[in-house]
């Protein structure tokens, strides 16, 4: 029976890939399982309708200019992005009167000297140190840039989600990273332990503190609230524009949707003359 022996081969050879993957997998997993893992956060902008939730946006950009920006930059955001709609929106009155509060390295001038100028809607984001080295030697590392850190970060998921995660449009792995970091402090005694960092090492000292950052909104002024809205502010500075490929995705889902079953209705009147042709043959 040749054919009964191919399925049997080809059934075998199935079984044996299957047990080898799962070889593959299985220590990769328990290597895995020593870290902790960043919790699923509910998210605004998660899903295909995800959006930007404007107040936490604007509560975020607070707690990153209160806090994170003593430390890192965020060079990829002019002040004039903060008022674009989509984004934190604040009004060009509240930007502009903000953006003069900062000192902006300028020149040169006709004396050939480098000055000093207080900030305008088009300059980007300065930061609080005049270069890496500076930075180093005050804290004992470089801090990141935090334009992109929200996609630059992530985790992985493992088995068999990664599988799942692109079925249920999960992509928010980096914000989850980012907000279990920053609620990641939990051994009070010392501030450089975070759950979530290989080793429990971090140069980083515990940067939020309950009541830390003045909300005026009314929101919890709590570390896990300044936590989640900081990381929608990071997650928004990545992907100023996440809403109109939203948009834009579903949109061209619905149009294959709809042509999928047009085609269909064409393929049935084609090959129905050509079934009614061949029957008047026999
Ligand atoms: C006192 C300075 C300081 C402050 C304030 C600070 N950071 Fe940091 N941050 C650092 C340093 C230094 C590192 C590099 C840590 C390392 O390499 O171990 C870092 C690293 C990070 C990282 C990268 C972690 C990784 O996976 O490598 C993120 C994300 C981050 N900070 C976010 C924030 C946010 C958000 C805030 C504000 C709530 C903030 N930081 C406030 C100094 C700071």
């Amino acid at each position: 029976m040749p054919q009964g022996n191919k399925v049997m081969r080809l059934r075998s050879l199935i079984a044996g890939g299957l047990a080898a993957a799962t070889l593959c997998v299985a220590p990769i997993a328990s290597a895995q399982e020593e870290h902790v893992k960043p919790a699923r956060q509910d998210w605004s902008f998660y899903g295909p309708f995800g959006k930007y939730d404007q107040a936490q946006l604007q509560r975020g950009f607070q707690v990153f200019r209160e806090v994170c920006s003593n430390c890192h930059s965020l060079k990829s955001i002019a002040f004039r992005d903060l008022i674009a709609p989509g984004g934190p929106a604040f009004s060009e009155a509240q930007i502009k009167a903000l953006a003069a509060t900062y000192k902006i390295k300028d020149g040169p001038n006709e004396a050939g000297e480098m000055y000093e100028r207080p900030g305008v809607l088009s300059d980007y984001f300065p930061w609080n140190f005049p270069n890496a080295q500076a930075a180093r030697a005050a804290l004992n590392a470089v801090p990141p840039d935090l334009s992109v850190i929200a996609k630059a970060r992530g985790y992985e998921r493992g088995f068999p989600l990664f599988l799942i995660d692109p079925i249920i449009q999960y992509q928010e792995q980096g914000p989850d990273y980012i907000y279990a970091l920053l609620t990641g402090y939990t051994h009070a005694d010392d501030p450089f332990w975070d759950e979530f960092m290989p080793g429990h090492k971090i140069a980083m000292p515990m940067p939020l503190s309950d009541g830390a950052v003045d909300y005026t909104d009314g929101s919890p002024k709590t570390v896990k609230q300044y936590a989640k809205d900081v990381t929608a502010f990071l997650m928004w500075a990545a992907e100023p524009k996440l809403e109109e490929r939203k948009r834009l995705g579903f949109r061209v889902l619905s149009f294959l949707a709809v042509f999928a079953v047009l085609l269909y209705f064409v393929k049935r009147k084609i090959w129905a003359s050509v079934h009614s042709d061949a029957g008047a043959e026999h």
